[in-house]
């Protein structure tokens, strides 16, 4: 039986496209059974429409309280009765409301390597640290979100990025996408094996 994903974004969903591609090409024994977005405008949902995987919209009102809209995504979500729950460019911050109803079973991508540059514009902020002198490479991770933690939690697994001297940031963020999109599909394979 594939496994069944559920995928949580806020943008663009080109991750979410390396996990469709994956499935479809049978590089993943998984199906992606919804799509959620907190951002009714993302691309991802079209993504999605376009992939034949059903979408939801849950747009964060201001004033709610956050442990509220994460109950309200967790029974989204439990619905959907998942194997894995996939934050692929989810850009909130959970809590326990959410977490404690997947625990081993919601997985992060971060475009840094374990303890750097935590939170929104990591690519951004790692090239800018890299231009003052202060790292010479970077990298990206896919990690368990075991608490409230910000892009933190048990590694699955990571991929180190060289700087290339006089590229521009905007080539810089396409290198980091492309191995985001292969190192998620790796090792979202690797869990589904078990080999994790
Ligand atoms: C990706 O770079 C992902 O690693 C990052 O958001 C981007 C989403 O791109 N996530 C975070 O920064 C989480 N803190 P996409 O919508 O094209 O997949």
């Amino acid at each position: 039986m594939p496994a069944r994903l559920v995928v949580l974004i806020s943008g663009n969903g080109s991750n979410l496209q390396a996990i469709l591609n994956a499935c479809k090409g049978n590089e993943l024994s998984a199906s992606v059974v919804a799509v959620i977005s907190n951002k009714p405008n993302a691309y991802g949902l079209v993504r999605a429409v376009q992939a034949g995987v059903p979408t939801h919209v849950l747009p964060y009102e201001k004033g709610t309280e956050r442990r509220e809209y994460d109950s309200r995504l967790a029974g989204l979500v439990a619905a959907c009765d998942p194997d894995y729950v996939i934050l692929a460019g989810w850009m909130r911050l959970l809590t326990s409301a959410f977490l404690d109803q997947f625990p081993n079973r919601v997985i992060n991508l971060h475009p840094a390597l374990p303890g750097m540059f935590p939170g929104t514009h990591a690519i951004q902020r790692a090239y800018a640290a890299w231009q003052r002198g202060e790292i010479d490479r970077t990298g990206v991770m896919v990690h368990l979100v075991p608490d409230e933690g910000i892009d933190d939690g048990p590694v699955l697994a990571t991929q180190e990025i060289s700087f290339r001297t006089g590229e521009a940031l905007e080539d810089f963020e396409k290198r980091v996408h492309a191995v985001e999109h292969g190192l998620l599909v790796q090792t979202l394979r690797n869990q589904l094996m078990g080999t994790n």
